[in-house]
């Protein structure tokens, strides 16, 4: 019998249905349905003998499904039903018990819970490897000078090795991020029934225990309607794919001819149809191309949810496939920038001859006047003075006679054309967090820790 005495309009199915997308979501439901069904026979519901036919059936649709077996069912509005539907016709009517005291509002919030918590962990991981590489390439290329800039015009010199630090500790954030998703992920919404829980004593620590929960959701209501889990993932993933489109981009400008600092391994670049010379930096553009579309995932979830009233409402059904592109556009990212940062190959001469533009010591030089009393502002300007009037000759700051700087910057003595000489400007950055080579160092041997930590972790 059916509640319905007409049959369903296909414009209603064709907008109901979830099934393309949630299918995704098989292996989790099987795991839950199978300790949902453990737990049903641990508290008497069912019989030692209907739980060992739930669990070979689901066993033979978990076979079906991981080898492409498995045909959905026009019937089949989601994931959900297609694998009750396949249980049954497999194991007989005893497939419909498995359906006591659960719902599909839960059993759907529990399936993406632990999606969640699957990913968060790997791009966790794929973070890790890129924040190895990272630290790496800087051990390797730790005392190699290079423009730092703002504004993108040259600013004063830092070393490559702090460049590509910047980077990791900006993935260190992410990885921080997916930890806490994770971590909010673990919370079973599993027993809460439609929305007021189930008319029976069930073992929700049981199944949370098997599922890898940490704990069981203390509020049906709350626990069927919860995606915070859902929008910390894009939230993480959304700020770490703005990391990678900004780390893609630099990449896209080092390697071109104009900088000369990079080049990309050809393995990740691509020619062009019609121009035979050209290297083309794809896969960093995509870094940059790709990250908003995860911002527009982001979005759309906070515009699914926003004023939702308790508890599951059907456009809930719409997380999934904003998170599901979410994933896959990230961990797509996160792998090529691996691959292009493992394998890059820095130019030093191009770096350091961008870095020797003396220029980039005028802040050394106004400090050097702060050192003999001046305040930094007065000094500031003394500098500019020098710096016009240095470009009015078309000489270098070091090509000023000392009678010129007697006239223009009396305060300044011989020590000016000492600081002048390259290698003292990166050296001179002592302060903790700078580019000196010691203060590098300090932030090797504490990225090392971290990755050494992270490492240990294993969900
Ligand atoms: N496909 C649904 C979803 O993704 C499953 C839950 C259906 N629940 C309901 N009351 N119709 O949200």
């Amino acid at each position: 019998m059916s509640r319905f005495a007409d049959p369903q309009d296909p414009r209603f199915r064709a907008i109901n249905t979830s099934i393309g997308f949630d299918y995704r979501l098989a292996p989790h439901d099987l795991d839950q349905s199978t300790a949902h069904a453990r737990m049903l026979a641990r508290v008497g519901i069912l019989s030692d003998d209907e739980l060992a036919q739930l669990e070979r059936g689901l066993e033979e649709v978990r076979a079906e499904i991981a080898d492409g077996r498995f045909v959905v069912k026009d019937d089949d509005e989601d994931i959900h039903m297609a694998v009750e539907r396949r249980l049954t016709e497999i194991v007989g009517p005893v497939g419909g018990k498995l359906h006591t005291a659960r719902s599909r509002n839960d059993q759907v919030a529990t399936d993406v819970a632990l999606f969640v918590h699957e990913r968060a962990h790997v791009a966790r991981q794929m973070l890790c490897q890129l924040m190895t590489l990272l630290a790496d390439r800087a051990e390797e290329h730790v005392d190699w000078s290079m423009p730092g800039y703002t504004h993108l015009q040259r600013a004063q010199p830092v070393y490559l090795s702090h460049h590509l630090m910047a980077h990791f500790w900006r993935l260190r954030r992410d990885a921080q991020r997916f930890e806490f998703c994770a971590h909010q992920a673990q919370v079973m919404p599993l027993g809460s029934g439609a929305l007021a829980g189930v008319n029976f004593e069930t073992d929700r620590d049981g199944i949370a225990e098997e599922l890898g929960f940490t704990s069981v959701a203390p509020n049906s209501l709350d626990a069927v309607s919860n995606r915070d889990f859902v929008l910390d993932y894009l939230s993480a993933a959304a700020i770490c794919g703005t990391h990678l489109s900004q780390l893609g981009a630099e990449l896209v400008l080092w390697s071109s001819e104009e900088f000369g600092f990079v080049e990309l391994p050809d393995a990740f670049a691509s020619g062009s149809s019609i121009m035979p010379q050209k290297k083309n930096p794809d896969a960093a553009e995509l870094l940059r191309g790709k990250a908003p579309r995860i911002v527009g995932h982001l979005t759309a979830l906070h515009g699914v949810l926003h004023a939702l009233p308790l508890a599951y409402n059907k456009d809930l059904q719409e997380d999934k496939e904003h998170l599901f592109d979410t994933v896959d556009t990230l961990e797509l990212a996160l792998n090529a920038a691996s691959g292009m940062v493992d394998g890059a190959r820095f130019h030093r001469e191009r770096l350091s001859q961008a870095a020797s533009d003396e220029m980039l010591a005028a802040t050394d030089v106004a400090d050097l006047l702060v050192k003999r009393g001046m305040p930094f502002r007065q000094a500031h300007g003394v500098v500019a003075g020098l710096v016009r009037h240095s470009i009015d000759r078309g000489v270098a700051l070091s090509d000023l006679s000392e009678d010129e700087l007697a006239e223009l910057a009396p305060s300044l003595d011989a020590g000016y054309y000492e600081v002048l000489a390259q290698s003292s400007w990166l050296e001179s950055k002592v302060s903790a967090g700078g580019t000196g080579l010691e203060r590098v160092r300090e932030q090797l041997v504490l990225a090392r820790e971290i990755l050494q930590q992270q490492s240990t972790l294993t969900r």
